[in-house]
């Protein structure tokens, strides 16, 4: 029995051994569930990093806003040191301090579908709008998918009219400028509020509907608190994955380099994760029977498209005329 004992504990130890002596640990905070497209691809990142690299990096993955907010990570991103370094994936709409440029992925109708997305996402155009982001203490190093967005509403019809179906009606945002300005456009009232209140703040009436793609809907059953799903596809969501700068350029180089290529790799997973996810949640969120999904019109959605050409020209001058211009151009719209 004592031997058993004593071999039992030597496999123990052999098993965890690796995890306990990595030299350096990335927590890498989220605030989505991890079935969607970002916790899917953060957590392969992870078990690939703990594969390649056992002794060197650990990645411990903090999914649904367990460990910290989008706001709050990005400060406390700032000032983490050592040899334990903080990662995480906010949306492309919530790095308004750290770079105006990249308002620009939120601009309504720039992208048709996640093909577009990928044309900037991919260009030298992108690393132009984050590289800024260092002085500031934030590393970028991917671009991440979610999906194109649709709108919710809880009420008697969807929204297909503006700005009537919009007028009198709050709804929950990031903390965007961008989105802030293309709701009032539409006709509704905006609110930011943060990720993890948002099924409360629907299922309560603090707010009666919001703006995601179908994995966070789906995942966080937004629809079963909502009657109508419009399928607008108006704008993007995803996400810049980041790292602390200082902890970033204190990592041997050898470790850097394998890290960034694990996660180009999980890049590409991420990518299969989004294309996936937009197909199968909206099946599921129309199987389940709660909100009604509707499509919009050719007319309506050029409609919609027309009434918010202007707030591209309200952030023309914050995100750049000529950037504005070469993305246009890169995207042959
Ligand atoms: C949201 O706040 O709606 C999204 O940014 C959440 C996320 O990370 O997908």
């Amino acid at each position: 029995m004592k031997r058993f004992s004593l071999l039992l504990l030597s496999i123990l130890g052999i098993l965890i051994m690796p995890l306990a002596q990595a030299e350096y640990v990335i927590k890498f905070s989220h605030v989505v569930s991890p079935q969607t497209p970002k916790g899917i691809a953060a957590d392969w990142f992870a078990a690939e990093v703990n594969k390649r690299m056992a002794g060197k990096v650990r990645v411990e993955v903090f999914p649904n806003s367990q460990l910290y907010n989008d706001n709050k990570v990005m400060e406390s991103m700032r000032l983490s040191k050592g040899k334990t370094g903080l990662m995480a994936a906010p949306s492309l709409s919530k790095f308004v301090k750290f770079s105006r440029q990249l308002q620009a992925f939120d601009i309504p109708f720039l992208f048709n579908d996640l093909d577009d997305v990928h044309k900037l996402a991919d260009s030298a155009l992108a690393d132009k709008m984050t590289a800024p982001m260092e002085r500031k203490g934030i590393k970028a190093m991917a671009f991440w998918d979610n999906g194109m967005k649709v709108f919710s509403i809880k009420g008697d019809r969807p929204l297909k009219n503006i700005p009537d179906d919009f007028k009198g009606k709050k709804f929950r945002i990031q903390s965007s400028n961008v989105h802030e300005a293309m709701i009032k456009t539409l006709g509704g009232t905006p609110q930011k509020l943060p990720f993890k209140e948002v099924y409360t703040a629907l299922g309560q009436g603090v707010v009666d509907g919001q703006e995601n793609a179908w994995a966070n809907v789906y995942s966080k059953k937004f629809h079963e608190v909502q009657d109508y799903i419009t399928v607008s596809n108006h704008s993007y969501l995803g996400y810049l994955v980041v790292v602390s700068a200082d902890f970033w350029k204190d990592l041997p180089a050898d470790i850097r380099k394998e890290l960034t290529a694990i996660m180009q790799e999980a890049t590409e997973v991420n990518r299969k994760a989004a294309a996936d996810a937009d197909n199968n949640n909206r099946k599921s969120i129309e199987g389940a029977g709660y909100a009604k999904v509707v499509e919009l019109t050719p007319q309506e959605r050029a409609k919609w498209k027309q009434a918010l050409a202007g707030v591209e020209k309200k952030f023309a001058g914050q995100i750049g005329k000529e950037l504005l211009a070469e993305i246009h151009a890169l995207l042959g719209n």
